[in-house]
């Protein structure tokens, strides 16, 4: 075997890829061989679309993977990253810290609701999730309440793919190939009865009491052993299911009765994409936690990140002041060009009112992703915000294949770019999405569901 290194690319990337060029890529969450035989290439975007290595636009149904929420490469944010790039390309944030990081912080601070005033970076959701999981943890330790260690989460729960975060998800296939997982997690059960909760628009009237069910994990591991619960206030990953009304506020009462702190996975529902800054202030209810990614930076550069409240940031400021307070932290927490994206994001959020534009367009939405009830193998649909989530009937034996089988047909035919979680088409277009747009993603759709077997 050769030790010889070539780091010539293999020249320019163009439309004729080859299979072998394709080889060396281990794509993410993605059936390889089936994308390799048959690539979904994006060479490009601008505000609601993304364009193909051969110049064929494809409409951004999906504001990425959740994260696109001001449209793409956006002026404000590119030039943001440019100049940062140019003036302070990296610097640690490990005893030492550039300016925009303290204006970053505050200004989520300010968006954040109640007393969530304090702002740990990372880089992405997964890590924002360990992180808030692992700030929960050394909060009670610090207090002298060790034995406060189990988190508690929630069947079909996304929150990344961290250890942390798959033990208290709850996707059986994000679980089962990775062994024991951390131990001292439990679920609440999930939030979804078709039966009950069938074509809803916005939170379903079904399905409070569901949040009761930590009464009895409380009752059975006992509250002097659980540390924090951790929910998605609406989520989004396993394929979209909000809250039922009254839900979130009972999971907040539970958690104060009991002792518990309450985090809120945000990562998909902050910047606007239920109408509101975050789901907190949606639902007017505020957890101890919130952690936060993708919109913060409009997916420009990574980042994410734990909001937290007050008394648990001022709990860990005790003790010398010359010892760190908090062993954690990652090399790229608050890098320079994700801070200066999301300070130009934020102002892009607020001068184009991008918040209070997905709640007006949120009637219009659910209208129109309701005009796919009745089409071929609909099998329920869920709207909330600018989000929708269409259940497809699954082919026998063949659980996911006709949504997939969906998706690229609206690629490679129709030109709009969808996303899917088994048999289920998850909708969340970049909040810039015009009314004629939101129509044209449902016909499109509509023409997409009507040719597949
Ligand atoms: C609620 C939630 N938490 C965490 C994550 C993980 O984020 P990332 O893929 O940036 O690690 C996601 C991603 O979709 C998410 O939806």
């Amino acid at each position: 075997m050769s030790v010889a290194h070539d780091l010539d690319p293999p020249g320019e990337l163009s439309a004729e890829l080859s299979p072998n060029d394709l080889e060396a890529f281990w794509l993410p969450f993605t059936p390889n061989r089936a994308f390799k035989k048959k690539p979904r290439l994006i060479a490009r975007a601008k505000d609601m679309h993304y364009y193909t290595p051969d110049g064929r636009a494809v409409l951004d149904a999906t504001a990425g993977l959740w994260c696109c929420n001001a449209g793409h490469a956006r002026e404000p944010i590119v030039e943001a990253i440019q100049a940062q790039a140019a003036e302070l390309d990296f610097a640690p944030s490990f005893q030492f810290a550039h300016p925009k990081a303290f204006a970053l912080s505050t200004r989520l601070a300010m968006m954040a609701p109640g007393d969530l005033d304090h702002v740990f970076f990372c880089n992405s959701g997964s890590e924002a999730a360990d992180t808030a999981l692992k700030i929960a943890l050394a909060y009670w330790n610090i207090q002298g309440k060790g034995s406060k260690t189990r988190l508690i989460g929630r069947e079909r729960g996304y929150h990344g793919v961290g250890f942390g975060g798959i033990s208290v998800g709850g996707i059986v296939n994000n679980r089962k190939f990775f062994g024991g997982l951390l131990t001292g997690t439990d679920h609440l059960p999930h939030t979804y009865n078709r039966a009950e909760q069938a074509y809803c628009r916005g939170e379903p009237d079904w399905g409070a009491h569901l949040a009761d069910e930590l009464d009895r994990l409380a009752a059975l591991h006992d509250p002097s052993t659980i540390a924090a619960v951790i929910v998605e206030p609406m989520a989004g990953s396993t394929g979209v299911l909000p809250p039922p009304k009254g839900y979130l506020k009972r999971l907040r009462e539970l958690c104060d009765t009991h002792g518990i702190l309450l985090v809120f996975d945000e990562v998909i529902t902050a910047f606007g994409r239920l109408g509101f800054a975050t789901a907190a202030e949606r639902y007017g209810v505020v957890p101890d936690m919130i952690t936060f990614a993708k919109g913060v930076t409009s997916g420009a550069v990574p980042l994410g990140g734990v909001i937290v409240r007050k008394p648990i940031y001022d709990a860990f400021m005790n003790g010398p002041e010359h010892a760190i307070e908090l062993f954690h932290g990652y090399t790229y927490s608050a890098h320079p060009m994700a801070i200066a994206a999301g300070l130009a994001t934020l102002d892009v959020y607020r001068d184009e009112g991008l918040f209070e534009r997905a709640r007006d367009l949120e009637t219009d939405w659910a209208d129109a992703a309701m005009g796919l009830k009745g089409k071929r193998h609909v099998a329920d649909i869920r709207t909330i915000g600018l989000v929708a989530g269409i259940d497809l009937d699954s082919r026998d034996g063949a659980v996911g294949a006709r949504a997939y089988e969906a998706m690229e047909t609206a690629f490679g035919d129709y030109g709009m770019m969808i996303r899917i979680t088994g048999d289920t088409i998850a909708l969340s277009p970049p909040l810039t999405v015009s009314r004629d747009q939101i129509g044209e993603i449902f016909d499109t759709l509509a023409k997409v569901l009507e040719g597949l077997a």
